[in-house]
């Protein structure tokens, strides 16, 4: 419940800061506020009031107060006394018109402020202008009389645009610009495209720009080994299409995904393309970004933390130390001409990063070992950052045979280099270095 206490009587009772914090709580509510020192509370005082703090921490005027409170049918609330609250003030995000209150129920002022903090970070001070704009827009449309499915779409379009961007660069004109277009029931709006990537796995290394695209897409074309906990940051209404691969189920052709990407921009709708890792690593990114170009969408690439980063990061590996190595080499364990590939770049780089290796790890242990020696150091990390995550650590004459041992699945990434023996000996390999964020 919010109450308008504009020129309402208010009562705070007591003494010292904290009453005087209260005091200006109401008063920057509008209230008319009367402060009653401790010493001068007498029965009856509270007459005529909408509302009373009594902050005097003082066992017996709070339980005259309480009393009196109660028996006027006045609301109250006695600070730090749960059981003589019939109000709690909660801490309150101000984003005006917007408010957002947190309670505890007077559990943890504490977590209630640290919260409070989180939701100022993450909602800036544009989401006053802009609420107060969508409020203006609401009562037009609801003067014109449109029907409301049609001003949900409004406000869906209205959220997914750049509105709030151009209100938080000052650009206020600019702004209202686009409310107007977007405004208008019957204005066709050109859809948009958004290649995000996934990161390896784990919820807590998508970036905060995927996470706002998730919630805002109308549709979200994911690949198969995204998780559950990271489609869970999709919007309420957002259509999910699985356009991966599958044990005993073929992936959806490329092709067939980049029409479909068109077919549902070209309806005017946000479109999601979630993919593992970074969507320009070995993603197909580039691809459906040029099949998208070509057919004239509106395109826009989120970085994602890929596979090629996480998994060393996730076994504690550097991929580039002083003294050790300064170069890094990032290829695919796949495809006819590897070997030959792989060698060169195995020569020319300190670090060599291998995705897609878990199919063919003893060929390609061994094709890089014909160029290095069989006792590079070498590891391979398996689901980095999710809870099955597996690391095995060792040079390449022997990581197949370990990694075999120790039964290690895919997805999994190769590295090879002395970077393997700087850290990973000491590191505990199960530990998920997200978590320590
Ligand atoms: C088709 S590639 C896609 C790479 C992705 N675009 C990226 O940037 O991470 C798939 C390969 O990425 C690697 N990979 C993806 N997720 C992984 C994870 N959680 N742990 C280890 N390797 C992973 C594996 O080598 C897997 O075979």
């Amino acid at each position: 419940m919010f109450v308008d206490l504009a020129g309402q009587r208010c009562v705070v009772v007591g003494d010292g800061k904290l009453a005087a914090d209260k005091q200006a709580g109401l008063r920057e509510a509008g209230a008319d506020v009367c402060v009653i020192p401790s010493r001068e509370y007498r029965p009856g005082v509270l007459a005529g009031a909408r509302l009373v703090i009594d902050t005097s921490d003082d066992p017996e005027i709070n339980r005259q107060t309480w009393a009196e409170a109660e028996a006027a049918g006045i609301m109250i609330n006695v600070v730090d006394r749960p059981a003589q609250c019939r109000f709690i003030a909660p801490a309150i995000v101000n984003r005006e018109p917007l408010l957002i209150a947190i309670s505890t129920s007077g559990e943890s002022p504490f977590l209630a402020s640290t919260l409070r903090a989180r939701l100022e970070r993450w909602l800036g001070r544009e989401w006053g202008p802009f609420t107060a704009l969508v409020g203006r827009v609401r009562r037009d449309l609801r003067e014109r009389g449109v029907p409301i499915a049609e001003q949900t779409r409004v406000y869906r379009r209205l959220l997914t645009s750049e509105v709030r961007d151009l209100i938080r660069a000052g650009e206020t004109a600019a702004a209202q610009r686009v409310a107007a277009t977007l405004s208008r029931p019957s204005g066709r709006v050109p859809g948009r495209v958004a290649l995000v990537g996934a990161g390896p796995g784990d919820p807590g290394l998508l970036t905060v720009r995927a996470r706002e695209m998730l919630a805002d897409a109308d549709y979200v074309l994911h690949d198969a080994l995204v998780s559950p906990e990271t489609l869970a940051f999709c919007g309420p209404s957002a259509q999910l299409e699985d356009v991966g691969k599958r044990a005993g189920r073929a992936s959806a052709r490329q092709e067939a995904i980049n029409d479909r990407l068109i077919e549902l921009a070209r309806q005017g709708h946000l479109v999601v393309r979630l993919k593992g890792g970074d969507p320009f690593v070995f993603g197909r990114g580039g691809e459906e970004m040029r099949a998208l170009v070509e057919a004239g969408i509106d395109v826009v690439a989120v970085p994602g933390v890929s596979a090629a980063i996480a998994a060393p990061a996730a076994a504690g590996i550097p991929l580039t130390m002083r003294g050790v190595s300064s170069s890094l080499a990032v290829t695919t364990g796949e495809g006819g001409a590897a070997g030959d590939h792989i060698a060169r770049l195995a020569a020319a780089a300190d670090t060599l990063v291998v995705l897609m290796a878990h199919a063919r790890l003893p060929q390609l242990t061994s094709e890089i070992a014909a160029v290095l020696g069989p006792g590079r150091p070498a590891a391979v990390v398996s689901s980095a950052s999710m809870p099955e995550q597996k690391v095995v650590t060792g040079t390449l004459g022997d990581l197949a045979a370990r990694s075999a041992d120790a039964e290690l699945g895919s997805p999994a990434t190769l590295i090879v280099g002395d970077v393997v023996a700087q850290v990973a000996s000491r590191h505990r390999p199960m530990v998920d270095l997200a978590r320590f964020g």
